[in-house]
């Protein structure tokens, strides 16, 4: 009998809630519903997001999110087999809140639950598509909390291959929109300018470029960004295109040029970007090229499926039902893990001999 999965998202400034179909068998998971509440707008005043807010507005939308879904796809709530949450990471009280509704649901409903790894979720997330990957895979994972490079060989069998050692990618943009004067999240407001500027016009550092491993560094490029702002003085408002076109030039150079890296240290011929700077423009365009040259397939998640969702929690409880990874649980005294390596994700499969 197929089963239907509740998913629930609640990490950081989205409340996503999703509906996805485990079909019997080894059947592709069916997306059936979701919806999302962005919390953008709230969080602008303040140029970021206010982690108590964050929390009290999960709690307004939830339920209402939840309902829209059942609505959307002609479902009751007593259909549902199994109540999928965020566990971490990301903001405790953020995770509270999903993991507290989905908790109760569960018990209330008598079905039992599963606590889902926000990475693996974005990881996952490119299965949701209508042209899916196929394992093993080269992940870059570029989120506004993470920046990672995975070699993938199955549901729950992640090896990290490189990581940054201080700011994410995200963040990277976030930052430097800050102290370019653009709004938050940085990311699409500075990609959007740098539409209208030029790529090359400043040159910025690309650390640990020539490393020799597959770790990163941005936390260098803000400081560059805040010196040639400040070099730049009144003349920063003609030049604002052109800095923000030389800032995601840099970030995007050293993504591309790493998970290049990672493909030839693997020997691996097939790429999956996840995480919300998987939906920069220059990003696809320039691994797109890079790996059409190499004759590597590169998968996305859907435009809209790339920031933060309850179909990608709900897709990855699926998976991992399926692969026997993970066993959903009547155990309702839940816990959150703010901080948690994707790598030491627990499992409840026997081990898979190499
Ligand atoms: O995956 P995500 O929604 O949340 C986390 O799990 O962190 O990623 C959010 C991050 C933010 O830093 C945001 O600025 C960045 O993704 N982002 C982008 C773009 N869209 C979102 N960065 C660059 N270009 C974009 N188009
Ligand atoms: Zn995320």
């Amino acid at each position: 009998m197929s089963q239907l999965i509740l998913g629930i998202e609640s990490s950081c400034d989205e409340t996503g809630v999703a509906l996805v179909r485990l079909p019997d068998g080894a059947g592709v998971p069916v997306l059936e519903a979701h919806a999302l509440h962005s919390q953008i707008e709230m969080h602008q005043a303040y140029g970021g997001v206010v982690p108590e807010l964050a929390s009290r507005d999960h709690i307004r939308r939830v339920l209402p999110l939840t309902q829209s879904v059942l609505d959307q796809a002609g479902r009751q709530l007593a259909e549902v087999d199994v109540v999928a949450y965020t566990r971490g990471p990301g903001l405790a009280g953020a995770l509270l809140v999903g993991a507290g509704v989905a908790c109760a649901l569960g018990a209330a409903l008598g079905k039992p639950v599963l606590g889902v790894h926000h990475l693996e979720g974005h990881l996952l997330s490119p299965f949701l598509s209508a042209d899916p990957p196929e394992f093993p895979f080269v992940a870059l994972l570029v989120s506004g909390g993470h920046t990672q490079l995975m070699r993938v060989d199955g549901v729950g069998r992640y090896e990290l291959l490189g990581e940054t050692i201080d700011d994410a990618a995200g963040e990277a943009f976030d930052k430097s929109a800050k102290l370019l004067g653009l709004g938050y999240p940085g990311g699409p407001a500075l990609s959007r300018l740098a539409q209208q500027g030029d790529g090359e016009a400043f040159k910025l550092p690309r650390p640990l470029l020539h490393s020799g491993n597959l770790d990163f560094s941005f936390a260098g490029l803000k400081t560059a960004v805040l010196t040639q702002a400040r070099k730049l003085g009144d003349d920063l408002d003609a030049r604002r295109a052109d800095l923000a076109a030389s800032t995601e030039a840099a970030i995007v150079d050293v993504l591309v040029r790493k998970t290049l890296s990672a493909l030839k240290g693997t020997g691996l011929r097939r790429v999956v970007v996840a995480g919300g700077v998987g939906a920069n423009r220059l990003l696809r365009e320039q691994l797109d090229a890079a790996c059409a040259r190499l004759k590597v397939r590169v998968h996305y998640p859907e435009l809209h499926l790339c920031t933060d969702n309850g179909a990608m929690i709900a897709m990855a409880a699926a998976m991992r039902l399926q692969a026997g990874q993970q066993r959903p649980s009547r155990d309702y005294a839940f816990d959150v893990k703010p901080r948690w390596p994707l790598d030491s994700l627990q499992t409840d499969a026997p081990a898979v001999a190499a």
